[in-house]
């Protein structure tokens, strides 16, 4: 479907991501007056977006819970809590729920399943979270456009978020008539970091589907310090801004390696990177070499329990993106 200018889509002709915010604010005061609104704060660009517009619009009156499932990249709980605790003043409520997940997740390697299982105990560490607040009357979601458009959008039939309808919370959607480009712009505007504003995307369950089958802890480690490194790695090379999505997977299978003159059984690592518009089709970006080299030698050598490292030159279709 074709982009709806933002006359169509009831915003005006000279949209400003600062005119855009003003005025949200004020609806957002009027609409929730001195009530208390909950967020589940993933740390993903739409949510980011929406608790910082909340902030300036209601400040204390918004309550973020991040759910912590064990399965976000390195460093990414660290700046949610970062930004929004520390640097914005923001009610967050930080739930570490890794061994959780973890547990509910030991020996499923379904892939429909693991999400199934994710899914459900987001949901359910969330609405615990929910219930041990007092007064919330307001839910707000970082429902953008496409979401509602696009029948066969990427969330609409993969995302995790999608929240307890038995919490009966009157929604919050402010940049629902909004595609991605104006809510990084009011990301921008509203003086979020560039990691989060132009993140690449992340699935909701995570690395949990980037490591294939049963998930072990041992294994995730491996899947998010090599993430680490092609993130850091891209990002030196100028490439994070150029490359759609990035990002490495362990499948549960080892191979025979030699380190210090001694043989090793260990798991390969899978690197990554396609670029796309609407993550229905992907090609595959033409990685330096050097950069391949870099990564890999920084693989080998800083992730544990790893042997090869592999680079997956398949596009999308015949393959997925993800690999579960
Ligand atoms: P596939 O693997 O289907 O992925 O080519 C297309 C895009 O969707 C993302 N993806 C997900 N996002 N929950 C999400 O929120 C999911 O379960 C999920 N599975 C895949 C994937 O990262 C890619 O951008």
């Amino acid at each position: 479907m074709g982009r709806e200018s933002t006359e169509q889509r009831g915003l005006g002709k000279n949209w400003t991501a600062e005119k855009y915010i003003e005025t949200s604010v004020k609806e957002i005061r009027a609409t929730v007056g001195d009530g208390k609104v909950l967020l589940a704060l993933s740390g993903g660009v739409d949510s980011s977006v929406v608790a910082a517009l909340l902030v300036k619009a209601i400040g204390k009156q918004l309550y973020c819970v991040h759910v912590n499932h064990g399965l976000l990249r390195k460093g990414e709980p660290e700046e949610v809590v970062e930004v929004f605790r520390n640097q914005m003043d923001a009610n967050l409520i930080y739930v570490d729920a890794s061994e959780r997940f973890l547990s509910k997740l030991a020996g499923v390697s379904d892939p429909e399943k693991k999400r199934k299982i994710i899914g459900k105990e987001f949901i359910d560490v969330f609405a615990e979270e929910a219930a041990k607040l007092n007064g919330i009357s307001f839910l707000a979601q970082g429902t953008i456009y496409p979401d509602i458009t696009e029948s066969k959008g990427v969330k609409s039939h993969h995302n995790v978020g999608g929240l307890p309808k038995e919490l009966n919370f009157k929604l919050v959607e402010p940049v629902r008539m909004l595609y991605k480009d104006e809510v990084r712009a009011l990301g921008k505007a509203l003086g979020l970091p560039d990691t989060m504003v132009y993140r690449q995307p992340f699935p909701g369950p995570g690395l949990g589907v980037r490591c294939i089958g049963a998930i072990t802890k041992d294994r995730l480690e491996a899947v998010r310090e090599s993430d680490a490194i092609v993130r850091e790695e891209f990002a030196k090379s100028g490439l994070s801004g150029k490359v759609w999505q990035y990002f490495t997977v362990v499948p549960d299978i080892k191979s025979t390696g030699i380190i210090d003159g001694k043989r090793s059984w260990d798991w390969p690592v899978i690197i990554r990177a396609v670029n796309s518009v609407d993550a229905t089709s992907a090609t595959i970006e033409d990685i330096p070499y050097p950069v391949l080299h870099r990564i890999t030698d920084r693989i080998l050598s800083e992730v544990k329990g790893v042997n090869r490292v592999l680079y997956d030159l398949s596009p999308k279709p015949v393959s997925t993106i993800e690999w579960e």
